[in-house]
């Protein structure tokens, strides 16, 4: 597959067929993945891969908190800078309405909303989901290490025919993961992803980019 198509046809995917992941695509994946640039080489991503019991019992501990109306724990990390200023916070907003919208659930339906959301926790369907690491002392640089990992892995998924969806909704559940994988103290979540082979059927709304002068400014 051409990198320009694994750019165009990789989006987050919500909806995934009851399909199980081979474990040598992943290990294929993961393997080329580890080519990933990062400042110095720090490769600073710790990653682990669930499936099989472990991912059901991830699965199952956090539907429970969230049928108990348990709200999360604590984040490690703000999700998203507060206050939100322009243009973020009408992109959200944006977003907001084409996802739920699209569902044909009304802007201010928060309970709607919040059911549609938990389906984070059930990894959409997906059989397989993906948890990256990083150590608690690292700086914004090695964050973003560890995205272009994470999108490198995305596009190595497409041309092996998987889809995925990156997950930052995991962080909001963070202990009860940590209860199942069991990492070292130092190390915080970043986020989830769930792999697997996506279900056609849903529509799903694509989400538009701002123009590239909205975001790239050429000096000539
Ligand atoms: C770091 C990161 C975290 C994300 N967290 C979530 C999430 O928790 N749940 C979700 O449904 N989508 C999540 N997304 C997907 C974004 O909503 C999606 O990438 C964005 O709306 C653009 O849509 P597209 O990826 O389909 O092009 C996340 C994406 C990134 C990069």
């Amino acid at each position: 597959m051409d990198v320009y198509e694994a750019v165009a046809s990789r989006h987050a995917v919500r909806a995934f067929l009851d399909r199980p992941v081979e474990p040598e695509v992943l290990s294929r994946v993961l393997t080329a993945a580890a080519h990933a640039p990062s400042g110095g080489n720090l490769q600073p991503w710790h990653i682990y891969v669930l499936s099989g019991d472990p991912l059901s019992r991830l699965k199952e501990r956090i539907a429970a908190r969230v049928a108990a109306g348990d709200r999360g724990d604590a984040l490690e990390v703000p999700l998203y800078p507060d206050p939100m200023g322009t243009p973020y916070r009408e992109r959200l907003s944006d977003f907001g309405k084409r996802r739920y919208g699209s569902l044909g659930i009304a802007q201010d339906d928060l309970a709607a909303r919040a059911r549609v959301r938990a389906g984070n926790w059930n990894c959409f369907g997906a059989s397989t989901a993906l948890f990256c690491y990083l150590d608690r002392n690292m700086p914004p640089p090695q964050w973003g290490d560890a995205g272009m990992y994470l999108q490198t892995v995305m596009l190595l998924l497409r041309s092996e025919g998987l889809d995925s969806c990156p997950q930052i909704a995991w962080a909001e559940y963070h202990r009860t993961i940590a209860e199942v994988i069991e990492p070292p103290q130092e190390r915080v979540l970043y986020c989830g992803m769930s792999i697997g082979y996506a279900d056609p059927e849903p529509p799903a709304p694509r989400m538009p980019r701002a123009p590239l002068s909205d975001t790239v400014t050429f000096l000539r």
